[in-house]
């Protein structure tokens, strides 16, 4: 079976100015479509660093990462990264603003995301007033 995600050989090392970080070093991985991986390390082991490359926020890394063509990807920051001046809903159909393509379907079905999350009566309310979990839902 072939993988959707091959990992292979991947080290990663930042440059700062107190010197060299070496975040992930050699790191072979294989995912296959259906499973459920938990990487699971002490902080500053490299989990957000490896989810970025992955997901190809940072493409500054030796070794390679073969994906399916085609493959779609959704990634949930550690960080919520919602923008605390915009509404849940604003936050949540910023994405589908900036592309233009806000059209019923899509927004029927952000509105059918936000009851599916047990989000809908807090559309209106701001970031600040969710609890942590509310607001990873929403991001
Ligand atoms: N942008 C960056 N510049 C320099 N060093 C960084 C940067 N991002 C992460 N690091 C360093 O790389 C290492 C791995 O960081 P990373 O954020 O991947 O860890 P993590 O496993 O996700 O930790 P946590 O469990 O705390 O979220 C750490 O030593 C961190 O200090
Ligand atoms: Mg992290």
């Amino acid at each position: 079976m072939n993988s959707l995600i091959k990992i292979d050989k991947l080290t990663k090392n930042y440059y700062t100015k107190e010197g060299e970080i070496k975040a992930i070093n050699n790191i072979s991985l294989d995912i296959y479509e259906g499973e459920i991986i938990a990487l699971v390390g002490p902080s500053g082991c490299g989990k957000s660093t490896l989810l970025s490359i992955i997901s190809n926020l940072d493409s500054n890394y030796s070794g390679q990462i073969i994906k399916k063509d085609n493959l779609k990807m959704a990634y949930m920051l550690q960080s919520d990264a919602l923008l605390p001046w915009l509404t849940i809903y604003e936050n949540a159909i910023l994405g589908l603003k900036i592309k233009n393509d806000l059209t019923k379907e899509n927004i029927d079905y952000v509105n059918y995301l936000f009851k599916l999350y047990n989000l809908d009566e807090f559309k209106n309310n701001y970031p600040k007033s969710l609890s942590g979990g509310m607001k990873q839902r929403v991001a």
